[in-house]
């Protein structure tokens, strides 16, 4: 899969492929592996002039500089990318990420990793001139309800989050299968508690950290559970009993629990969508939830 991202600040990326947010851990793998490739292209390369500029001041007056819609155009033909729409079938996609976009989620980084080439134009200033949206993108997207000061940190995100669902990058093949937001949710299907024993016959001492069953059920629309490591106690505060007993199934109510429990503090939103059974909704009575909360 291979991405390409336009920016005014090609530095912000750091050198390939062992320097900054390219750099790290499971993107970086994915890049020196051959999995992935990201290339950064400095729009001022496609300028030309003496100062080469990127930005323009506004028609109809007001404040700041808007990115100009040329250098953008002439970076994306020197891809051999074309004007929009795409043609049908396409397996690449054109992105503007800008604070007025559509909310990227783990939805959408599921669709983009299943694309061959993802071309990401990174907004600056207090605007990008409304034709690059209109025809040389596919989508505007942005990554929340805040504005940051241009897209470079988006970009960032969303190849963070698309390259670590691409099959191979992580060490485990299902370890972004049950974490939050993970495919359990687009599945919600509840058919697979898929618990696996990996034949520790449940005698491990409490203070060890064990190996089965792995992450289960805190998927299905809720925020994944928490997680505990040795030492058994930190600072007077113990990891719960039931992570240490041993005993598969009260580790899995814990976690089913525990990942209620959280999702109910910090995101109750998520809960009316999420895929909940009748225990579920009797272990968040007892926490106070109402479903109309
Ligand atoms: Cl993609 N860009 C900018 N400038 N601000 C944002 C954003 C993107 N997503 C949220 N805020």
């Amino acid at each position: 899969m291979r991405f390409d991202i336009l920016t005014i600040f090609p530095e912000f990326f750091g050198a390939l492929p062992d320097q900054g947010i390219l750099g790290h851990g499971v993107v970086s793998r994915a890049l020196r592996t051959g999995l992935a490739s990201a290339n950064i292209h400095d729009l001022r390369g496609f300028t030309h002039d003496r100062h080469r500029t990127v930005d323009d001041r506004p028609f109809g007056g007001g404040e700041g500089m808007v990115l100009k819609p040329q250098p953008i155009f002439e970076c994306l033909e020197s891809l051999a990318i074309a004007p929009r729409p795409a043609r049908d079938g396409s397996c690449e996609t054109v992105i503007l990420l800008s604070a007025q976009g559509k909310r990227f989620t783990q939805s959408t980084a599921r669709h983009l990793a299943t694309l061959d080439r993802v071309v990401l134009i990174c907004g600056r200033y207090e605007g990008v001139d409304e034709r690059v949206s209109q025809i040389l993108c596919d989508e505007e997207l942005s990554i929340g309800d805040y504005v940051l000061s241009g897209g470079e940190l988006a970009a960032a995100i969303m190849l963070d989050a698309t390259v670590r669902l691409l099959p191979g990058a992580l060490g485990h093949a299902d370890s972004s299968r049950y974490e939050s937001f993970g495919e359990g949710d687009a599945q919600a299907t509840g058919d697979e508690k898929n618990v696996q024993d990996s034949g520790s016959g449940g005698v491990a001492a409490s203070t060890e950290v064990q190996a089965s069953p792995r992450s289960t059920n805190a998927s299905n629309g809720l925020l994944d559970y928490p997680h505990y490591t040795r030492p058994a106690e930190f600072l007077g505060v113990s990891i719960p009993e039931a992570l240490g007993s041993g005993d598969h199934q009260a580790i899995r109510r814990w976690r089913r629990q525990a990942a209620l429990g959280k999702t109910l503090a910090n995101r109750p939103d998520l809960l009316s969508a999420a895929d909940l059974t009748d225990d579920d909704r009797e272990f968040l009575a007892t926490l106070g939830y109402r479903p109309s909360d």
